[in-house]
């Protein structure tokens, strides 16, 4: 098996780091960066460092799920900018609508023609990622996820050009991050790390990362949920965030993200979220694909003997909402099935996964996810 890794060419990790993106940006030789921001963040002392130092054009237009509108508005502001380069600061959504910017700036397009694998025809700008969020790993993976909202699809978009030039990891930018989305990031995070592991395309590179990243998750996840003020808790899920990105990204997500991303399509469901949903469900279904490679995952990193109790206990116990409470209409939800399972299935991820459904099982695990 031939294997390719790519990674961020350089990372810098831990607490302050957020603070060298003027100086990161002036020695990637960026004169104008666009920032691209989530709002809350606008006027954060990273933003503020690097407005100081160079000629800096904002952009905090991007909403949950980015759509192809927020990329195009993105775009014409870089472009009114005549930026050189771009600073994404937020969460995955940020770091996705800007990998999505930073391409099109030297791409043709469209956006949909890159949908899939290796797709993209030339470098994109130089991009510095700095996540708010521990989190989807974004600043660390060659993948964005743009919603064409004319198809109700969560484009996937995977190319080396898609990895950030500089990821900046900085947990204390997690410090204020609201319990609820601690849980659906971090939730989404140990999705990475498990799906890397179990995956077809894994590898020993990618395995060992993916160890590393369920061994940090799975023992500060309910702390980091309980009391955000857990500085050990917080920095390890920014660590094992940023590795959980880095697995996947270099083996696979598999069938809990091939079903996750229709359910966000069409009920708007935020990512981490729809992970979580299904996460204990789809693995019940998966496991007997590869019971070993799931065994050695939950030893290794904490989970214990029995992994599907231990997912149910971490729903239970950090609150995660079933498909009824966050109030997806059930007969809404029974319509879309047909084709979340279509879409799932196009997307490629669930014939990565250890056991390959077929569409009709695919509609069996919809049915018995909505509860
Ligand atoms: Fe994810």
């Amino acid at each position: 098996m031939v294997v390719k890794l790519q990674l961020p060419p350089t990372l810098i990790i831990g607490g302050g780091a957020s603070l060298q993106a003027a100086a990161e940006a002036q020695r990637l030789g960026i004169r104008r960066p666009l920032l691209v921001v989530d709002p809350y963040l606008r006027d954060s002392q990273p933003a503020a460092l690097l407005a100081a130092a160079l000629p800096t054009a904002v952009f905090s237009g991007v909403m949950p799920d980015p759509d192809l509108d927020v990329v195009a508005a993105g775009l014409a502001a870089l472009r009114a900018h005549e930026a050189d380069g771009i600073v994404a600061l937020g969460g995955g959504s940020t770091i996705d609508a800007a990998k999505a910017i930073a391409i099109l700036a030297t791409n043709p397009g469209p956006l949909s023609a890159y949908m899939g694998y290796h797709k993209v025809p030339a470098p994109g700008l130089p991009l510095i990622a700095i996540p708010s969020t521990a989190g989807t790993g974004s600043e660390a993976t060659r993948v964005t996820i743009i919603t064409d909202r004319s198809r109700n699809v969560k484009m996937m978009i995977l190319d080396g050009y898609l990895l950030p030039t500089v990821a900046l990891v900085d947990y204390e930018l997690s410090l204020s991050t609201p319990a609820a989305l601690t849980a659906a990031v971090g939730i989404d995070s140990l999705t990475h790390a498990l799906e890397a592991y179990v995956s077809r395309k894994a590898s020993p590179f990618s395995d060992a990362i993916a160890l590393e990243a369920g061994l940090l998750i799975v023992p500060h996840l309910r702390r980091a949920y309980t009391n955000p003020q857990d500085l050990p808790a917080k920095e390890a899920m920014m660590t094992g965030a940023t590795l959980g990105g880095m697995a996947f990204s270099n083996s696979s997500v598999a069938l809990v993200h091939g079903m996750s991303r229709p359910l966000g399509a069409f009920f708007h469901i935020p990512h981490g979220l729809s992970n979580a949903m299904l996460l204990p469900a789809i693995t019940r279904f998966s496991l007997p694909g590869n019971p070993e490679r799931y065994a050695a995952f939950a030893a290794h990193t904490g989970l214990g003997p029995d992994l599907l109790a231990a997912l149910e206990a971490f729903n239970r116990d950090l609150r995660v909402l079933t498909l009824r409470e966050y109030g997806v209409p059930e007969e809404a939800y029974r319509a879309a099935m047909p084709q979340m399972a279509k879409d799932a299935l196009a997307s490629g991820s669930p014939a990565n996964n250890p056991r390959v459904p077929s569409k009709e099982e695919i509609l069996t695990l919809y049915a018995e996810v909505y509860n």
